[in-house]
């Protein structure tokens, strides 16, 4: 079984005003007639939206904090982003693992050769598609690492996001760390990039909202997915 479908993830700090163009984009998709798996991370399934609610709920150790992120991207992954790349479908994922290296890798400075053994861990399609103990007919000959074709960074400066966030809801436990946290998680960000440049694409977040819009639609265009 082949996962012919498309997976694009979304990145950006707080506030750097991804979801309107991740909903634009399924839009766009679905009007071509392709299949949208819209989803997002923490969570996508009942067992990573509870592990979510503890994440950005409750108080803990970094460690904890990567392994319940993980864990939930496990289940995400088994339940909903395998299946759908296998139908085809176009998966919009807000976040994936990117965040992990920007907000636990930069923002928290935990280790980041142990959250890459972590992605290379949960991410492998051993077991995904088969059986969980990876025994089935359809365990793959070679392990692949699953990951984005395509990741749109929403990339805007730490300062214009605090103002952007000023006054929304209730800040999470992310949301309201202070400026110099941020800072990190957009260094981390930018680090991530350099090293998957033929993935990532930057769209400068500071322009207007139908200029950022422009730009995603137009990243996605040039791939040749949207016409
Ligand atoms: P959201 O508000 O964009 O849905 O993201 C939830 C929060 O979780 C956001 O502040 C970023 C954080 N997060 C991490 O710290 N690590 C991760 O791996 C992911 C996916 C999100």
């Amino acid at each position: 079984m082949t996962m012919h479908g498309l997976f694009i993830s979304f990145e950006g700090i707080d506030g750097a005003g991804k979801s309107t163009h991740i909903s634009g984009l399924a839009d766009a998709f679905s009007a071509q007639g392709r299949a949208v798996t819209l989803t997002r991370e923490p969570g996508g399934t009942p067992l990573a939206e509870k592990l979510r609610a503890m994440v950005l709920g409750d108080a803990m150790d970094p460690l904890t904090e990567a392994l319940l992120i993980f864990a939930a991207r496990r289940d995400h992954l088994v339940n909903v982003i395998a299946p759908a790349l296998v139908r085809g479908d176009v998966v919009l994922c807000d976040r994936f693992t990117d965040a992990t290296f920007a907000y636990q890798g930069g923002g928290r400075g935990f280790d980041l050769d142990l959250l890459s053994t972590l992605e290379q861990w949960v991410q492998s399609d051993e077991g995904l598609l088969g059986d969980p103990a990876g025994n089935s007919p359809m365990k793959p000959e070679v392990e692949t690492v699953i990951e984005p074709h395509l990741t749109v960074w929403f990339d805007l400066p730490p300062e214009a996001a605090a103002v952007r966030l000023a006054g929304a809801r209730l800040p999470d436990k992310f949301e309201s760390q202070p400026l110099e946290f941020f800072r990190k998680v957009a260094q981390g960000y930018a680090d991530r990039q350099r090293g998957h440049p033929e993935r990532f694409a930057r769209i400068d977040a500071s322009q207007t909202r139908d200029a950022v819009w422009q730009a995603v639609r137009q990243v996605v265009v040039a791939k040749g997915w949207l016409s």
